[in-house]
């Protein structure tokens, strides 16, 4: 069978479970969702109060000392997912040439192009050549869908030639909350530094609609007029202020992931597949038979994320939620013929 078909114009996505059961003929019920780079044991989400769905949301509840600590003092603003910055960033630049290192997540480039400016796809080992005529970069660490992580020391010294000239390094760190090292945390709030942040991937809180971009005064404001008074919900702003408060959870679910991701790996060799990159939400698996590798594990209800897209056609698969799971994956890869 084909691909599952896509919304027109688009940019497909995973986690299109419903569309894939009845592609497949096969119940929802019996789905293994690792399409995704989703924390399948998301953060816990207690009872709200009544109050929180009643009443507009407030700057002074609490969120605002919850996203300091974890992030620390740099200028912040929550917004509903960092897919609605990733809308909105591009709005707040006179028409410029953004270089995005690809192949990377494509909301991206279809942002920037479609805001009207001059959008260059440039591999990681090309930033160098093109970096003089760029006014933008933007990075996607980690990747997705590779997992590669970027040099921090790279990033920094990219961001330091892009603002002495008044430019800006971009860096979507959606995935990073894992590989908290990995981030240019440090050096938010210095010129020509913008990072995106989600609750949806290391949290697992994807419904929740909440992400964060930490940057300059001046890029914060300008982008929190664009996105406008209460953008980011009452329930999303009290489940988020709880949720990056809760350290103890934060590292344990660290540890459980690098442990996981560390065995889907090993799954994946046991059985003939390398996959030479990954991050701690996924493994990235190229592959020139991956439409074939994608439809084996959806007949037998497991959906993968397939990446058709020519030189770079593989599939990202995500961390089983459980041992059911786990042993699910373990026989169907068992029944593939690499
Ligand atoms: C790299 C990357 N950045 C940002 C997003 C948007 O995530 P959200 O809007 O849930 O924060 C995604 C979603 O898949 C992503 O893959």
């Amino acid at each position: 069978m084909a691909d599952i078909p896509q919304p027109r114009r688009a940019v497909p996505h995973g986690g299109r479970l419903r569309a894939a059961a009845h592609h497949w003929r096969i119940p929802l019920q019996h789905w293994l969702d690792l399409s995704t780079g989703i924390n399948p044991q998301g953060w816990p989400v207690p009872e709200l109060p009544a109050a929180v769905w009643q009443r507009l949301p407030e700057d002074e509840d609490g969120l605002v000392m919850a996203m300091t600590s974890y992030f620390g003092t740099a200028p912040i603003l929550p917004v509903p997912g960092s897919q609605a910055a990733i809308q909105s960033l591009p709005r707040l630049w006179a028409t410029s040439r953004i270089g995005i290192v690809s192949p990377t997540y494509a909301e991206h480039a279809r942002a920037w192009q479609r805001a009207g400016h001059v959008v260059r796809e440039i591999a990681f080992e090309d930033v160098d050549r093109h970096l003089p005529v760029l006014d933008v970069l933007l990075v996607v660490n980690p990747d997705n869908p590779t997992g590669s992580l970027r040099p921090r020391v790279q990033l920094e010294a990219w961001r330091e030639t892009l603002a002495a000239r008044g430019g800006c390094l971009i860096v979507d760190e959606a995935f990073i909350d894992a590989t908290p090292g990995h981030s240019l945390l440090a050096d938010a709030g210095r010129p020509g530094l913008v990072l995106l942040r989600s609750l949806g991937k290391f949290w697992g809180l994807a419904g929740v609609r909440c992400g964060f971009v930490l940057g300059p005064q001046t890029i914060i404001t300008a982008l929190g007029e664009e996105i406008g008074p209460w953008a980011l919900s009452h329930p999303a702003r009290w489940i988020a202020q709880r949720a990056l408060a809760d350290v103890a959870w934060q590292a344990a679910t660290r540890e459980r992931l690098q442990r996981d991701s560390a065995r889907l790996a090993d799954l994946l060799v046991a059985n003939g597949l390398a996959s030479p990159s990954g991050c701690a939400l996924f493994r990235w698996l190229p592959s020139s038979r991956a439409r074939e590798f994608h439809a084996h594990c959806a007949q037998h209800a497991i959906l993968v994320r397939h990446f058709p897209e020519l030189p770079h056609t593989g599939v990202r698969i995500g961390l089983p939620p459980d041992e059911a799971g786990w042993d699910k994956l373990a026989a169907v890869l068992q029944g593939w013929q690499p």
